[in-house]
């Protein structure tokens, strides 16, 4: 099976990921027509935009009929743990439309820790010890922390808007922590809750795309979560990235593809979990030894700002490989060059912000990508409307060379209360 000649594609999501997606299958030869939904003012220029929720099943379905789509990508997680996929192969209208994601079930390595990391003790996937306590048995959860040593990590099952996850420094407030948590802290989210070893080391993203039955491994990027220089402050949706990741040499790669990835994808199979798409891998080296951390059953934002202009074959080639089972035999190529985001947010994020503000200098002469993240368009101006706006993507042949080109092109971009991490891969010069 293959895709038509020329290909509709409908990307759902509205982030800095989605629009470096929309910028890359803009370059496709096979396109004909891109839809983005909802998109944001930097996705405008890559195919149309379209007024829908990514979760309204019944509506996209609507629309794909109507308009003629091939593909389906979907960006972020949400419609992907809510079963976007199996709405689509249960229905004999749109059963013949590839959704590039996994099934609900597969979408479970991300919306339930729990199941993730009993997927990963059953297939011998080097990970965290753990246990999973409900109210039920909170008493062996403070038993269980006692048995631990500092710090303990405590994680909400369930998807928390990226917040679930809690580390502390003492026994009493890792056993208050529980109670809360169980107590609702996270509403449903966290009814369970995973203790888990903390594992010190330097993180990693790795990417792979698979078929389902055979993967290929993207490009990895080293992403910086917290809001303050120095990795200091408030986690965030993430304020950078940098790929390659000079740590992650061949050897290490290696290891990670047989302990990990390989292990990943035959217990896929052997569980029956149906899953075609991208399966992102948050991993600490732990003294050269990789473990995971978590799996995301999506691409990461900003690491698609320096995954995917890294990539330098055809995407809806790709697509195509892991939407009808040929991806072994797709090529693809990767750039050597290193490339770097920097993040530009609004003055408060993460906490609360202010937004509307007319961002200038978007159309300046520069050698950089700037990626769209929360902006929208008012009339004629593009003006800020999320905490993350922007992710400025350099090309360089060293780290260095990247993001200082990035930082420069941010120089000529103004908005009311930008903020950016001037301290983006400076780690690994
Ligand atoms: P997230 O799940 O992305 O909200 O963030 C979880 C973050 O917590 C990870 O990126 C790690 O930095 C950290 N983390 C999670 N689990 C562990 C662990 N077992 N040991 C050390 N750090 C952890
Ligand atoms: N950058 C981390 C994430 O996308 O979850």
């Amino acid at each position: 099976m293959k895709f038509p000649k020329s290909v509709n594609v409908l990307l759902l999501g509205s982030g800095g990921r989605e629009n470096a997606f929309a910028w890359k299958i803009a370059q496709s030869e096979r396109l004909a027509k891109l839809f983005i939904a909802p998109g944001n003012a930097g996705t405008k220029s890559c195919g149309t935009n379209v007024e829908m929720n990514p979760t309204d099943f019944a509506i996209l379905k609507q629309f794909v009929i109507s308009n003629n789509i091939n593909l389906v990508v979907v960006g972020p997680e949400d419609p992907l743990v809510k079963g976007i996929y199996d709405y689509f192969m249960d229905d004999n209208d749109i059963m013949n439309i590839p959704v590039i994601g996994p099934s609900a079930l597969g979408a479970k390595l991300e919306g339930s820790k729990d199941f993730a990391k009993n997927f990963m003790i059953k297939h011998g996937i080097p990970t965290a010890q753990y246990k999973t306590f409900t109210k039920d048995n909170i008493e062996e959860g403070y038993t269980f922390i006692d048995s631990l040593s500092a710090p303990y990590v405590l994680k909400a099952d369930g998807l928390a808007a990226g917040k679930g996850v809690v580390i502390l420094d003492s026994a009493q407030e890792a056993k208050q922590e529980l109670s809360d948590m169980l107590s609702g802290k996270f509403g449903a989210a966290s009814s369970k809750v995973v203790i888990e070893e903390y594992l010190s080391g330097i993180e990693v993203s790795v990417f792979v795309a698979t078929d389902g039955k055979s993967y290929k491994i993207l490009p990895e990027a080293k992403d910086y979560k917290r809001i303050g220089e120095g990795d200091t402050g408030l986690n965030t949706g993430g304020m950078g990235a940098v790929s390659p990741v000079p740590f992650c040499d061949e050897e290490f790669m290696e290891k990670v593809r047989k302990s990990i990835v390989e292990p990943t994808i035959e217990g896929l199979k052997t569980d029956e979990i149906t899953y075609k798409g991208f399966i992102f891998i948050g991993l600490m080296n732990c003294d050269g030894e990789p473990k995971v951390i978590e799996y995301n059953v999506r691409m990461g934002d900003p690491e698609t700002e320096v995954v995917i202009p890294r990539i330098k074959s055809d995407i809806i080639d790709l697509f195509e490989g892991i939407a009808f089972g040929s991806l072994k035999s797709r090529e693809l190529e990767i750039s050597e060059e290193t490339a770097a985001t920097v993040v530009c947010v609004s003055e408060g994020y993460p906490g609360d912000y202010r937004k509307g503000f007319a961002i200038e200098g978007l159309d300046q002469e520069t050698d950089s990508i700037i990626f769209h993240a929360g902006t929208t368009t008012e009339g004629k101006n593009v003006i800020t409307s999320g905490g993350r706006v922007l992710a400025v993507t350099s090309f360089g042949k060293s780290v260095g060379e990247a993001v200082n080109k990035s930082f420069k092109t941010i120089d000529n971009i103004d908005y009311k209360g930008k903020y950016y991490r001037k301290d983006i891969g400076k780690d690994l010069i």
